[in-house]
């Protein structure tokens, strides 16, 4: 988990467009503004849940709120201002309740939806989103996001396309045939270590 960082003064700017703006420059130019949730729900809940992992039987996760993709990328958001580390690190991070804060204290405010954001920003509590994608410890997987980035595979071919979808849907079954054909097709290394430890 990412140390809470936030950019003074981006949370204080005073319009909805200039909060966006803040937002787009704090990212570019002052460090991350966006914050990394430190509720990010672990593999499993409950042992119901670790039996139905066990035997590859995985439940539609359901959300606290339906936060719609679909309508932040129509308003030009960037897959990076939410998910900052995924072209720096392994993880591409799930946004604290901070970050949605950035807009949300000027944009919306009077929807229910948006109501129920605050009042976890107020209680200075994350908003505690399940799990789409992910391996067990079991499954003995490394995955690195940056080495995907820099290479230029897009966040489409591994996660569908998200400017369709309200949560983030398990569209893309990441299984080994799948990393290890575009590996080949790509010339990546198909090493065993490369992917496992
Ligand atoms: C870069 C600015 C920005 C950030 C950051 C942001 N939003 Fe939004 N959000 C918007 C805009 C713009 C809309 C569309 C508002 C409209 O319909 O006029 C919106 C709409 C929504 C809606 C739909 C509201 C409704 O009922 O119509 C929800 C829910 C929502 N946001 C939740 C979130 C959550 C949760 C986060 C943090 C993970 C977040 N937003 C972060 C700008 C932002
Ligand atoms: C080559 C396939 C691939 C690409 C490309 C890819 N992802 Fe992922 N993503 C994954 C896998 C696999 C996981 C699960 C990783 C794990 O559990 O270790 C994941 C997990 C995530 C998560 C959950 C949080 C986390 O970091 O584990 C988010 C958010 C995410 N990806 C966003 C993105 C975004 C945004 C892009 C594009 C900039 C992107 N991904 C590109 C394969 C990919
Ligand atoms: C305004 C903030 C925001 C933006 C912009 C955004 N996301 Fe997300 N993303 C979230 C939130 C909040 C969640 C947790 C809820 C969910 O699973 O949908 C999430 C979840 C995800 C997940 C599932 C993570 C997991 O649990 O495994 C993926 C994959 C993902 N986003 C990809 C993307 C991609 C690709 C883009 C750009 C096209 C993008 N997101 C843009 C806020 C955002
Ligand atoms: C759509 C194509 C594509 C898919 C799907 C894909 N990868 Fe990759 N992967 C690449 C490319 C291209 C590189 C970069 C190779 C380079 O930098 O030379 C890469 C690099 C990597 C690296 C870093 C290797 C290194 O030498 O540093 C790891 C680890 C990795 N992938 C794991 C995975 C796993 C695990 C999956 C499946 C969940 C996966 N990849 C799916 C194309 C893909
Ligand atoms: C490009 C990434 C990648 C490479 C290279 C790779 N694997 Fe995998 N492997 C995976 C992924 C992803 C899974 C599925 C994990 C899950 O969801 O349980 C997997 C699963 C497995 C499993 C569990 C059974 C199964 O098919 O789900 C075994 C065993 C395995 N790999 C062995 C190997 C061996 C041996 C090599 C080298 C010859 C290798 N893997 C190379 C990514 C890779």
């Amino acid at each position: 988990m990412r140390p809470a960082l936030l950019v003074a003064g981006v949370v204080q700017a005073r319009s909805a467009a200039l909060a966006a703006i803040a937002l787009a420059v704090a990212a570019s130019a002052c460090g991350p503004s966006a914050q990394t949730s430190s509720v990010f729900t672990t593999a499993h809940r409950t042992p119901a849940e670790a039996a139905r992992e066990f035997f590859n039987i995985r439940s539609t996760p359901q959300q606290p709120i339906p936060f719609p993709h679909k309508t932040h990328i129509a308003k030009k958001a960037v897959c990076t201002d939410c998910h900052e580390s995924v072209e720096k690190g392994p993880i591409a991070g799930i946004p604290s309740v901070k970050t949605c804060m950035i807009c949300h204290d000027q944009i919306a405010t009077d929807r229910p939806l948006i109501k129920e954001v605050a009042s976890y920003a107020a209680k200075g509590v994350d908003i505690p989103w399940q799990r789409v994608y992910g391996f067990t410890h079991e499954a003995h997987v490394r995955f690195q996001h940056a080495p995907h980035v820099r290479a230029k595979v897009d966040c489409v071919s591994c996660h569908g396309d998200l400017a369709n979808q309200t949560v983030a849907e398990r569209v893309v079954d990441h299984n080994m045939g799948f990393c290890v054909n575009c590996h080949r097709q790509k010339g990546a290394s198909n090493d065993c270590l490369t992917c496992h430890y």
